[in-house]
């Protein structure tokens, strides 16, 4: 949790596009790792780049994937092939701390995940991979502070909904210099949509992906994104995912269309989404997916400062209903019961000053019917009205819940209460829907403000509404989070200029979010 100006993050920054820019000399690579792999590679087997994720005090996971030929299965022969890895204390790698040989498996992807221990907290660490004579990218990865330590800052990054046909990435070349602790992706991380023409860019492949091969294709084009790639490279990463890494809207194991998707084939879609899901991301073997079910759901811990709640609204929660009055069927849930039991004890046991909630979708009401009656989103928490109801009146007992969603395409910035029915109830938290980093591509400023202000009257509690493409920035102490909402001024071009559209603040032990 280095502070924002510190010499180590200045220092980064001033060498940044070098070190990503460029991978390592050879020579550089100090020898003792004799296992290198044998066989002959094609090039470019580091193409999708490196990453790192789930930081602990004293751990984190170290990611790449070999494929020579990303957009068609990977290029690898089918066979186990050994990778070297390394990380070390400084951006040369001279002082290395830790290296090994990680075996990266056809049945998986010929992807690596290394999950090291035995690293300082609260620091900064440089990484990289090696097989069959060539070299990855260096990557910069961080560690989570001290357990019993109370100060200190973190920044954090809020990102999702990243469609490729909607726009280039250029939300991350920002991101890259505000130079975050961490980023939480809370979901959209792909899009399973068939290619279209109508974009800027265009998905690989004839249609949706649905085998284990062609949603491999599909990661592998996201991350060919440059700004993408180089933001990996940079920070450890908190994963999630929401519909658009299966299917839209789905619920459990039922898919958005029953119809055309019989059970069973979308149980097998579910589990090659999910294998493909694990093989792309910077997560703990936890991960790894049992058939269609995989483990998500998981806390990361900040010191003392924060406690970090990633939630799974997918799996677990009731299909959608389609009206008003089945939204309030008690028999709903979002969560399931023992994820449910998991976070409310979390929250209750909480040691940290702030308690960090990632939910996938918005958790604050929509009411979309002006004037008299509400209308809702039912995809979104407002669909499961008790069971969110119920978890509102939870945070009244919980020290600074704070809730970081997605999904809505739009910053959505709102107080959260007790009871959206009483304009008058109680303010528990505060919640902010981090826009997306390119899904819905530029948007008429104008005219979604021209649509949505008018319904501020029926949503008092929404504090920023915006439509611009970007996400989110925050600086938390323990006396308060400093937000901003980070925008780009374009999408359908690779390069943008950014702005802060908004700032933030919410004061600690006083729930609710202010403008500044
Ligand atoms: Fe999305």
């Amino acid at each position: 949790m280095t502070g924002a100006n510190s010499p180590d993050r200045r220092r980064f920054l001033a060498a940044g596009a070098a070190v990503l820019g460029a991978a390592a000399s050879a020579q550089l690579w100090l020898p003792g790792t004799a296992r290198a792999a044998q066989t002959t590679l094609p090039d470019g087997v580091f193409s999708l780049g490196v990453a790192s994720g789930d930081p602990l005090p004293d751990g984190i996971v170290l990611w790449t994937r070999l494929a020579p030929d990303p957009l068609h299965g990977g290029g690898m022969p089918d066979e186990v092939v050994p990778v070297e890895w390394e990380i070390a204390e400084d951006e040369r790698l001279r002082k290395v701390v830790c290296r090994g040989v990680a075996q990266a498996r056809p049945e998986y992807g010929h992807s690596v995940h290394v999950d090291v221990r035995g690293l300082r907290p609260d620091r900064s660490y440089w990484y990289r991979f090696r097989t069959s004579g060539q070299i990855s990218a260096v990557g910069r990865t961080r560690t989570a502070p001290h357990p019993h330590s109370k100060g200190g800052s973190l920044r954090i990054a809020l990102a999702s909904c990243q469609n490729w046909q909607n726009g280039y990435f250029t939300p991350y070349a920002d991101m890259l210099a505000q130079d975050p602790d961490v980023v939480l992706f809370v979901g959209d991380y792909i899009y399973e949509s068939a290619p279209s023409s109508s974009g800027p860019r265009r998905h690989e492949g004839t249609g949706e992906p649905y085998t284990l091969v062609q949603y491999r294709n599909r990661y592998a084009q996201y991350r060919t994104d440059p700004d993408l790639l180089a933001m990996h490279a940079s920070a450890p990463w908190v994963v999630t995912f929401d519909d658009h890494e299966v299917d839209n809207d789905w619920a459990g194991e039922i898919p958005q269309d029953p119809d055309k998707q019989p059970h069973d084939a979308f149980v097998a879609r579910l589990t090659a989404a999910f294998q493909a899901y694990y093989e792309h991301m910077p997560v703990r073997a936890s991960a790894i997916p049992d058939g269609p079910h995989i483990q998500m759901y998981r806390r990361l811990e900040f010191g003392r400062l924060a406690r970090l709640n990633v939630l799974d609204t997918r799996q677990f929660r009731s299909d959608q209903v389609t009206s008003q009055a089945a939204a309030q069927d008690p028999s709903l849930t979002m969560l399931g019961a023992e994820q449910k039991q998991w976070l409310l004890d979390g929250l209750h046991d909480s040691p940290a000053r702030w308690n960090l909630i990632a939910s996938q979708i918005m958790m604050a009401e929509t009411d979309i019917l002006p004037g008299e009656g509400k209308l809702w989103y039912y995809d979104a928490w407002d669909g499961y009205q008790v069971e969110r109801n119920a978890l509102l009146r939870e945070f009244a007992e919980i020290r600074n819940p704070v809730v970081l969603s997605g999904d809505r395409h739009l910053t959505m910035i709102s107080d959260l209460k007790t009871d959206y029915a009483d304009p008058d109830s109680r303010v528990v938290g505060a919640e902010f829907v981090g826009t997306s980093i390119s899904s819905n591509g530029d948007q008429d400023q104008a005219a979604f403000h021209a649509q949505w202000d008018p319904l501020k009257a029926d949503n008092p509690h929404w504090k920023v509404i915006d439509a611009h493409r970007g996400y989110h920035l925050f600086d938390i102490d323990r006396h308060g989070i400093d937000a901003q909402v980070r925008v780009v001024d374009t999408v359908v071009r690779p390069t943008a200029t950014p702005s802060t559209y908004a700032r933030l603040r919410v004061e600690a032990g006083r729930p609710g979010v202010e403008e500044v």
